[in-house]
């Protein structure tokens, strides 16, 4: 059956059906309850800021992709969706990824060695990074990775030299630039020319990875792989792109009897961070949309169909993630047309950098009590020394807000803690799982000793 995420998702605050809510989100006795957990119970016991993610809506969300490609494939070659670990990656995360069939795709060691730690075979893994290390290409062969995905000829020959060595072969997928890019923001867009990920198929960087590909002895040539940006949600895009990658199969095929095996389509699957953003695609959408493209490269190629994948990250763990906040200090600030509310957290930049990074935008409720009829232009800031350290930028909240009041901050399970920095020293939230009336840590708090730690002669002082 099709899960619909729309109509999954919980109201916001004010009852208005939009979405941008984990699904067991309630107001309750006017506080905001997180699966089944008060957030008072929340915050006596976790501290704030601290990231709450709604276990039962990220299976959902997971299974949802799972169900939609294993669907619109199940006629041609199957399919298979690994999880973007860098969007949020934790052993637990891991765990629920790979109890709902999904496989992980991950970057560098520590994501490696975490799906690994969560029990995740090598086989259901892949490993990205545009600048692998040695330490990071023998930990992959020896966990038998199910692919490296491969970002230059440099690495290429780095990857071959490692596997020969070893008397292993390496699984490859070639990550090609098609030349289409999308989603908001010029540096999360990353299949143009001029950027550092991907062999490019204009320049013939991608033709002459396979070719070495295939002469090496000790490499596979197993899929090619584009990933064209992120928080997008034109599904045509993703089209063009699956069309340029599937014809380079295709000449591939003509030039040299190999018929590559698998397609890797990427992530980048937008969602809706406020009511101003439209409602994004379903995954069945999205996996509609690829595998007509690959139902017409069989039709026009002749060859037989590739496996395919996708890697969201954002779509599955963003929307099922709310981070709280307590309330410092306010202040009111003149401006020409009126005035703004600046209300100031106990979080910022150093656990969501988006709004600095790409100039993202968020909303937020009052989480702790009903909020009052009568709002108030806010804006929502953190407590570093950048005046760019901003939560939310404009929205209208209660206008009785005070210090120690909690605010609520959704869709923010992705590119959040897995983002976050110690900057101002300060230590890095955790993370909650809540279900069924229980919270426990997936990922517990740093604590001031813990940065300070790190500093040899601190204790000395
Ligand atoms: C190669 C690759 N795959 C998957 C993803 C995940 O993207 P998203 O979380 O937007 O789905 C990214 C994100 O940057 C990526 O670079």
């Amino acid at each position: 059956m099709a899960v619909n995420l729309e109509e999954l998702a919980a109201p916001e605050p004010d009852g208005s059906p939009v979405g941008l809510w984990p699904t067991s989100m309630r107001r309750q006795a006017g506080e905001l309850t997180l699966g089944g957990v008060p957030t008072s119970q929340l915050i006596a016991q976790a501290g704030t800021p601290v990231f709450v993610v709604d276990e039962a809506d990220v299976r959902m969300r997971a299974t949802a992709w799972k169900r939609a490609m294993d669907s619109a494939f199940a006629g041609l070659a199957g399919a298979d969706v690994f999880y973007a670990g860098k969007a949020f990656l934790c052993v637990a995360v891991a765990r629920w990824m790979h109890d709902m069939g999904l496989a992980i795709d991950t970057c560098t060691e520590g994501e490696l060695r975490t799906a690994l730690a969560a029990g995740v075979p090598g086989s259901r893994l892949g490993l990205h990074g545009n600048s692998k290390s040695r330490a990071e290409i023998e930990l992959g062969l020896d966990a038998g990775v199910s692919h490296f995905v491969i970002d230059s000829l440099a690495e290429l020959a780095l990857v071959e030299s490692i596997a020969a060595r070893r008397g292993d072969v390496a699984r490859i997928v070639l990550r090609v630039t098609t030349g289409v890019h999308a989603g908001g923001h010029e540096y999360i867009s990353t299949a143009h020319e001029d950027q550092k990920f991907g062999l490019s198929i204009a320049s013939g960087a991608a033709e002459r990875a396979i070719e070495e590909t295939l002469a090496a002895e000790h490499l596979e040539l197993a899929g090619l792989h584009s990933h064209i940006g992120s928080q997008i949600v034109n599904v045509a895009a993703f089209a063009v792109a699956a069309k340029a990658l599937l014809d380079l199969r295709a000449r591939t095929a003509k030039m040299t009897d190999h018929v590559i095996p698998e397609v890797d389509f990427g992530g980048g699957y937008g969602v809706r961070y406020t009511v101003a953003d439209a409602v994004p695609p379903s995954p069945e959408e999205y996996a509609r949309v690829l595998a007509a493209a690959v139902q017409r490269h069989v039709a026009d190629s002749g060859l037989t169909p590739p496996r395919v994948s996708v890697e969201p990250g954002r779509s599955i763990i963003a929307p099922s993630t709310v981070t709280l906040y307590r309330v410092g200090t306010i202040k009111p600030v003149v401006l020409d047309d009126g005035v703004r509310r600046y209300v100031s957290v106990d979080g910022g930049m150093s656990d969501n950098i988006r709004p600095a990074l790409y100039g993202a935008d968020y909303t937020a409720a009052l989480a702790n009590r009903q909020p009052s009829e009568e709002c108030v232009r806010t804006r929502i800031v953190g407590k570093h020394c950048e005046s760019g350290d901003v939560v939310v930028k404009d929205l209208a909240l209660s206008a009785d807000l005070g210090p120690g009041d909690v605010l609520a901050v959704p869709v923010t399970g992705a590119y959040g803690r897995s983002m976050a920095s110690n900057y101002n020293t300060v230590p890095r939230p955790g993370v909650v799982a809540v279900r069924d009336g229980r919270w426990r840590w997936i990922l517990r708090p740093e604590s001031v000793s813990d940065v300070l730690a790190l500093d040899p002669d601190w204790a000395h002082v």
